[in-house]
């Protein structure tokens, strides 16, 4: 089997005496697309920013292609979408971009921004400062900010936050085009039927541990919500 994409190894993190993760182990494959479900305060935020490097874990550890996800090479192979939008508000979407053009080394990097504000359909206002932008235009932003530099490894959390119907269609379409093109994509939402859609596999993780590990495959819409909701029960405190 080639090297995973990813491999988390009995991962654990505490805030203080808040425990957020305990003894998380997993693997994915190149190519994978893997959804992470489980409700607030699970856990899934804190797994991706140990993910892509941004925080430590207590114990544990977790490779990127076969090495720490803090080296320089991994940084060029991964993309996070979160939260933090990670742009300029006082320079126009084209001027954010040819910004991440130079810090990533893009090629040809005038046709890829064109790309990328095509693929998220903000072309139009690409001479538009960001702070002018409405909340779901700099979601779609971040998305093509994250894409410009064709990682190999994208993690996506809650993405569909904040955008109108027509914006999560092109989002799905998006992550579909990502995932044929061999990218590995590791997800976290709140939406299940879109995590259905889109995902080979999912994770459910409840009171700091992996409860389930499937293919959406071999698993009915049912069976995920039960696991995920009667998990749900259970979850009180730390
Ligand atoms: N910086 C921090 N300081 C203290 N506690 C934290 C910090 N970050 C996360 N936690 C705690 O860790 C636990 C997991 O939080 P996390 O944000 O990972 O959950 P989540 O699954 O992403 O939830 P949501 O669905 O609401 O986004 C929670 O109890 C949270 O309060
Ligand atoms: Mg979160």
């Amino acid at each position: 089997m080639s090297t995973p994409a990813l491999q988390v190894e009995g991962v654990s993190k505490d805030f203080g005496r808040i425990i957020a993760l305990r003894g998380v182990t997993f693997s994915v494959q190149p190519g994978e697309f893997v959804s992470i479900l489980g409700r607030n305060g699970a856990g899934k935020t804190t797994l991706l920013n140990i993910i892509s490097g941004v925080a430590r874990p207590s114990d544990g550890s977790v490779q990127l292609f076969g090495t720490d996800p803090n080296d320089r090479e991994n940084k060029a192979k991964l993309a996070v979408i979160s939260h933090e939008m990670f742009l300029y508000g006082n320079l126009t979407a084209v001027e954010n971009l040819e910004y991440y053009s130079q810090v990533y080394n893009v090629p040809d990097a005038s046709q890829r921004i064109d790309d990328v504000l095509t693929d998220v359909e903000l072309k139009h206002r690409r001479f538009d400062l960001v702070a002018t932008y409405s909340r779901g235009m700099t979601q779609r932003l971040t998305i093509a900010r994250a894409l410009l530099h064709e990682p190999s490894l994208l993690l996506l959390d809650e993405p569909f936050t904040g955008l109108d119907q027509h914006a999560i269609g092109m989002l799905i379409a998006l992550l579909k085009k990502q995932k044929e093109m061999g990218r590995t994509i590791i997800l976290t939402t709140h939406d299940l039927h879109t995590a259905e859609i889109l995902s080979d596999r999912y994770l459910i993780i409840s009171k700091h541990k992996i409860v389930r590990d499937g293919l959406m495959a071999d698993t009915t819409p049912d069976e995920i919500r039960e696991t995920y909701f009667s998990s749900d029960k259970q979850e009180v405190g730390v």
